[in-house]
């Protein structure tokens, strides 16, 4: 025997969703209690587990005590309920479904602007009741008759109840259409019923035998058995699987099945569980078993399935899933990949892996997606890095309040500002549309919150960095390097892993009050490496030029004894340091100045002070030139006498001073700012 179940048998979208409110607010711990005005939907078995649960079916909203939960069912209701409600301070749960709420939304819509409303259905259902709510003067009829003699002027708007057969409607519409003017006729006959009476039609006009599985209260159910009835004379509406006669199924070889759409799965298997008992399978024909998991299988709203292509049109992906409905892949739920071509990807008969948007998209399909599979692996693979501490890329999409959002597989990555870097970042917009890698630091997929750190994952390949650095690097090596940091003292300079010093008598030949006289952030520079201490992993750095160096040339026109002109750039109480070209300074020693006695240098010069002076000495090996401004003045008389009784000039030279002779200005000044080194980085524990 075959047994053809129609795809659309069961709960409609709008009763999944009512259901599934419902199931919601039991399971929420508030103590308080929950009321249903009239039962959630037209079956008797379910309503009865939702009253041991705890839901309390009441007509009445007097019966509602203060301050509790009252449940709103799928059909809706008028405004004035809403009004009763909030009287009674109680919580609304409104499952109201959207494609009714639509209809409320019409008649207020047009009612306001002036026109009759007619509704076109059963004036007793409590979805029309509801409707009727929006404009208390609008019209009921029920059939063709009751059309024709209408007796309405003026401006007509026409609407249906949501289960109204089309047929129905159709005929409806044409007589009212003769009787009216003007008349707005809107189609709201809900797709999920109307695909259900097709199919229902369908499959009663091929079997021998049809069974419609529903409460005969339901309307909808009602309305698939007068439909199926129609062309199949052994139609019976049963509401549970005791009620199927198995004798009526003997000798017969095709038989339908469907329900209304308050019908749970449940219910629906245990028919067709009854309905093997006959044992008559043939077996050509899809086993019971085959049958029971096709009808029972159930998919959920965010489940990954592998499918079957049925066919492939302009606009949609038709797919068997294995389950009582198909699944469509809209054209917008294919790819976000221009270059991904969906008629030239699939065909009838391949395999497809599809994420399950809707179980139920209103009309019976299965709403599938394919471009958020992406979206679901993304989130198995943002847990996966989280949990094992692993990198993933990302790319920048925005820059928000705090910080900015970077994209993994679709999925959104809060990367606060003090978390997007290992240095100081002025402006996040620099990371606009950049790929950024990302430690993730916080997930929690159920609050789809996930926060993600590239410091994180800076500081850790720094740490790789900087020790691959301290075993390869040597004394004289030239490597390169990024300007971190300037400092009045020097500038820190990123090697790779470790930031090194460039002290500021090492940034040039020529003196210089500033580093960024020199160098600037981010600029990437040359660097030779002075010296090395690998435990406290210090470096020292130079940036001087070899080739501008000029006592590797300079130096070789000058010879003892030359008068030269250069300029006073520095004093100190032992004498004055002298420019005499870029890079070279000679030292006058106060004993030098002048050719009379001083206690100290500016009694004599001012830093800027052109001079003239005779070279005394050059010490290539030290570096080191003396100089004298005093051979080039006159002798005075009482000196004449006093160098001639002692000798050579230098014996002049007090003890305590010989030691500075040797001096170079670098060295006065280096000396004196390795002090102002040596406090700043106590105070921010930086490595050179
Ligand atoms: Fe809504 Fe249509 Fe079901 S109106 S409740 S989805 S039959």
């Amino acid at each position: 025997m075959k047994v053809i179940i129609a795809k659309t048998a069961g709960f409609c979208f709008g009763v999944s969703r009512a259901i599934k409110m419902v199931e919601d607010s039991l399971n929420k711990d508030n103590y308080k209690k929950i009321y249903s005005l009239g039962p959630i939907i037209h079956n008797k078995q379910v309503v009865e587990e939702f009253q041991e649960k705890g839901v309390n079916v009441i007509e009445d909203i007097d019966q509602v005590e203060h301050n509790n939960v009252l449940i709103i069912r799928a059909h809706g209701v008028s405004p004035s309920i809403y009004d009763q409600i909030r009287v009674k301070n109680a919580e609304i749960v409104d499952t109201t479904c959207p494609f009714v709420k639509k209809i409320h939304m019409k008649v207020s819509e047009y009612s306001y602007a002036g026109y009759k409303i007619i509704i076109v259905g059963d004036e007793k259902h409590p979805e029309v009741i509801g409707i009727k709510g929006w404009d208390e003067n609008a019209v009921v009829i029920g059939n063709d008759e009751e059309a024709q003699n209408l007796d309405i002027s003026g401006k007509v708007c026409v609407v249906a109840q949501t289960t109204l057969s089309k047929e129905k409607w159709d005929n409806i519409c044409e007589n009212l259409k003769q009787n009216i003017e003007e008349c707005e006729v809107f189609n709201t006959i809900c797709n999920a019923t109307s695909e259900r009476q097709k199919e229902a039609k369908e499959i009663a006009d091929k079997v021998e035998v049809m069974f419609v599985i529903g409460d005969p209260n339901s309307s909808n159910t009602r309305k698939l058995y007068e439909i199926s009835k129609k062309y199949c004379e052994n139609t019976f509406l049963i509401e549970n699987a005791s009620q199927v006669d198995l004798t009526i199924l003997e000798n017969k070889n095709i038989v339908g099945i469907t329900a209304g759409a308050s019908t749970p799965d449940r219910i629906i298997k245990e028919v067709i569980d009854k309905m093997s008992e006959i044992n008559k399978t043939n077996e050509e024909e899809m086993s019971f078993e085959e049958l029971f998991e096709k009808s029972m299988r159930t998919i959920t709203d965010g489940e990954v399935l592998k499918g079957k292509v049925i066919s492939v049109t302009n606009k949609e992906i038709f797919v068997d899933l294995g389950y009582k409905a198909d699944g469509i892949i809209p054209l917008n739920e294919f790819s976000d990949d221009p270059e991904e071509k969906h008629t030239e990807m699939y065909k009838a008969g391949d395999e497809i892996e599809v994420y399950v948007l809707r179980v139920n998209d209103g009309e019976g399909n299965v709403l599938l997606s394919r471009k958020r599979i992406g979206y679901s692996k993304g989130w198995e693979k943002i847990q996966d890095a989280f949990e094992k501490g692993t990198f993933i890329k990302c790319i920048v999409s925005d820059v928000v309040n705090g910080g900015v959002i970077a994209l993994a597989n679709g999925i959104r990555i809060f990367v606060p500002a003090s978390l997007i870097s290992d240095r100081r970042v002025g402006d996040l917009n620099e990371f606009r549309k950049k790929v950024i890698t990302l430690k993730i630091v916080d997930f929690n997929r159920q609050k789809k919150k996930v926060v993600g750190s590239q410091r994180a994952v800076l500081q850790q390949q720094r740490e790789g960095a900087k020790k691959n650095l301290l075993k390869n690097i040597e004394v004289g090596q030239t490597i390169k390097g990024v300007v971190k940091r300037l400092a009045d003292f020097g500038v820190f300079v990123d090697i790779g892993g470790l930031d090194g010093l460039v002290h500021i008598s090492e940034l040039s030949w020529n003196r210089i009050k500033h580093p960024s006289e020199i160098v600037k952030e981010g600029q990437e520079v040359e660097v030779k490496v002075l010296g090395i201490d690998k435990e406290k992993e210090k470096i020292s750095l130079g940036y001087r030029k070899t080739i501008d160096d000029p006592w590797q040339g300079g130096i070789d026109k000058y010879e003892v004894g030359n008068l030269i002109k250069g300029k006073v750039v520095n004093l100190m109480p032992f004498g004055a340091f002298v420019e005499i070209e870029s890079g070279l300074t000679g030292l006058v020693h106060i004993s030098q100045i002048s050719n009379k006695r001083i206690l100290k240098p500016q009694e004599a010069l001012t830093i800027g002070q052109e001079v003239e002076a005779k070279i005394t000495e050059i010490n290539k090996e030290n570096q080191k030139i003396s100089l004298s401004i005093k051979e080039t003045l006159p002798i005075l008389v009482d000196e004449k006498a006093e160098k001639k009784e002692e000798g050579h000039e230098i014996e002049k030279v007090p003890s305590e001073h010989k030691e500075e002779l040797k001096l170079t200005l670098g060295d006065v000044i280096k000396k004196e700012e390795e002090k102002v080194v040596q406090t700043e980085e106590k105070k921010e524990g930086i490595n050179k």
